[in-house]
């Protein structure tokens, strides 16, 4: 049997901060294969934006990274910067939440789409401009033949956003890294671009690691979940029993805690989650135990102690991370 197309095992990313060592990602394993969508979903300061760093290999300086990470089989871990040059871009892609950390604003967006196209696949000027007027148009951005000199700034953001999607698929990844992609938008735009994500993934085979806050926001955009609390996955399975049969307390509460519709339309959706008192722990004074004790409501002395063990629930692959797995079977809402 092939390598799968990605691979994470035991996958772990440890910041030196001023304040000493931060485990940011602590064990994270997966697989994902063509045409498979996973979502990464966890309030903000879980880890998602370092695991996806990660597998572009753009961890901050100093950053320890241990475990492995496979691509087709290669290990990705140690690879010296040429090498991941090389990977960047041409096998796996990312967007981001903000387009303008991807987009140069004193380049027109044409030159700025052509270039990996030029850099990886070695194409001449005229054949980079002819893909990326498809590409452009791909990505609903109209009449783009007379849009490729103009500038950032002269794009809506919903716009740049698909330009900055036209420019991480330049070069056909097999792999789609794409981190809180919607976040900055107004909630219309923001399932246009899932919905372009999703066509553009089933359309050329790719994998999709998609990145939110919004558990429910990208249900529909992917077939399984992770999701991730202080660096470690403390539930995943199939999109179906997550978002359905969410058994994790922190799982639910993320559900509970979802901004109601009126408020996301009014605009005012943010990343934090007031219902689920509490906050992400400081990294450099976590727990020995589980990294929700305390927030949780079904914290009892001992799940301050012991690391979690998974547990199995009734459905193929779901799992969860749990010392009192009577607080997985509560009924919902307790
Ligand atoms: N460059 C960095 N140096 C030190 N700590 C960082 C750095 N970037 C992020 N962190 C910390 O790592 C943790 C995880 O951050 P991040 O992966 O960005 O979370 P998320 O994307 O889930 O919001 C946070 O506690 C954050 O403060
Ligand atoms: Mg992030």
């Amino acid at each position: 049997m092939p390598p799968p197309l990605l691979q994470a095992r035991d996958l772990r990313v440890t910041l030196r901060t001023p304040r000493g060592e931060a485990a940011a990602v602590r064990g994270l394993s997966f697989t994902l294969e063509r045409g498979e969508t996973l979502g990464l979903i966890g309030e903000s300061g879980s880890g998602k934006s370092m695991t996806a760093l990660a597998l572009m290999g753009l961890a901050p300086e100093g950053a320890a990274l241990s475990g492995s990470l496979q691509l087709d089989g290669q290990e990705l871990l140690g690879l010296h910067e040429r090498a991941w040059c090389d990977i960047r871009g041409r096998r796996i892609a990312m967007i981001f939440q903000e387009p303008m950390t991807a987009l140069n604003p004193v380049h027109p967006i044409g030159r700025q789409v052509a270039e990996p196209m030029r850099l990886h696949q070695g194409l001449s000027a005229a054949a980079a401009r002819q893909r990326t007027v498809e590409l452009l148009a791909r990505v609903g951005i109209a009449e783009p033949e007379h849009r490729l000199g103009a500038f950032p700034h002269q794009f809506s953001g919903g716009q740049r956003q698909r330009i900055m999607i036209a420019m991480a698929l330049a070069c056909a990844p097999d792999v789609l890294v794409a981190d809180e992609p919607t976040t900055a938008l107004d909630a219309t735009v923001q399932r246009q671009v899932l919905r372009l994500i999703s066509e553009l993934v089933a359309e050329r085979g790719m994998a999709l690691l998609l990145i939110s806050h919004d558990l429910a926001l990208v249900a529909q955009s992917v077939q399984r979940m992770m999701v991730m609390y202080g660096g470690i996955v403390v539930e995943e399975g199939t999109t179906e029993r997550v978002f359905n049969h969410p058994a994790h307390p922190y799982t639910r509460g993320l559900l509970a805690a979802r901004p109601h519709l009126a408020q996301r339309l009014a605009g005012h959706a943010g990343d934090r989650l007031p219902t689920i008192a509490g906050s992400v722990p400081e990294l450099w004074a976590l727990p020995p135990g589980c990294t929700f004790a305390g927030r949780c409501a079904f914290t009892a002395p001992g799940c301050a102690h012991a690391a979690p063990p998974a547990v199995a629930l009734p459905a193929p692959g779901h799992l969860a991370r749990c010392l009192r797995p009577e607080a997985l079977t509560a009924p919902a809402g307790a």
